[in-house]
């Protein structure tokens, strides 16, 4: 059975309207999962071709729940490139998604900020992104759809709808250039200044891949990142995966009240 098949019989004729990947921070216990209406929980475990969960913050469960009207599906935990050198990681469940009806995905990570006004704690709406990491999930993929047009992957309209959100709730949201880094090791200041030269506006290990296969499944893309430190090079304040957790921690409250109206008021 595949995963589609997997969830469909758990729960017969849910069908999403949005996709959330929830990255470090907002995928744990009392997150936007919990915060909406139940519906299913299942174990990555159940579902073929879904990652292992292996990084502390990674939970590996799908939620699938209501946000006032809109169903919606909940990937709490993905799995990352540096975990064993695969890019297509998450193609299954990013195409378990499409398949079940979704026609956007939102992509959520933490993130180290390049701009100086972006300080721990504050929220990034993604404009674009730079891979740097030269791989693609689509490698092997066949067919001229793996000719991905990348050149609106960040869905203007939804931007538009999530900054006025954000302006009505008075959260401050920045806006820039996330750029993928391999991991699992952070970068060195050198590689920040020349992702800076080249346009990021901050760094991260994660969601560009998710990225390339929503827009390969049609699925329209919005993302947010979590400016968990200032990268690296840029304050005196050792980088680590703890104070990825601990200062994603800051910023989440404001995160899941954005999400959850932006996923209630999908579609209305
Ligand atoms: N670099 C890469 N990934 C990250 C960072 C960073 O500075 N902070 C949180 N995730």
């Amino acid at each position: 059975m595949i995963a589609r098949d997997v969830i469909q019989q758990r729960q017969p004729g849910f069908q999403p309207r949005v996709g959330v990947i929830l990255g470090s921070g907002l995928g744990g216990p009392g997150g936007l999962a919990d915060q909406l209406n139940q519906t299913a929980s299942i174990s990555y475990d159940e579902l073929p071709g879904f990652p292992k969960a292996g990084v502390s913050g990674h939970q590996g469960v799908l939620r699938l729940a209501h946000a006032g009207g809109t169903p919606v599906a909940l990937l709490q935990g993905r799995a990352h490139l540096y975990e064993d050198g695969r890019a297509d990681a998450m193609a299954i469940p990013v195409r378990t998604l499409a398949e079940l009806g979704c026609e956007a995905l939102v992509v959520t990570n933490a993130a180290g900020g390049l701009d100086d006004d972006m300080q721990p704690g504050s929220i990034m709406l993604m404009t674009d992104h730079i891979n740097f990491t030269g791989q693609s999930p689509l490698f092997g993929s066949l067919g001229d759809d793996r000719f991905v047009d990348m050149s609106a992957a960040y869905d203007v309209e939804l931007r538009q709808r999530i900054l006025a959100l954000a302006k009505g709730m008075d959260v401050d949201l920045h806006q820039g250039v996330y750029g993928w880094f391999a991991g699992p090791n952070f970068e060195t200041p050198a590689e920040v200044r020349a992702a800076g030269i080249l346009g990021a506006n901050a760094v991260g290990m994660s969601t560009v891949p998710e990225v390339i296969l929503a827009r390969h499944a049609g699925l329209r893309v919005a993302g947010l990142s979590i400016i968990t430190n200032r990268a690296a090079g840029l304050s005196d304040t050792p980088l680590s995966h703890a104070q990825t957790k601990t200062n994603a921690a800051l910023a989440t409250d404001n995160v899941q009240r954005l999400l959850t109206a932006f996923l209630t008021g999908y579609g209305t």
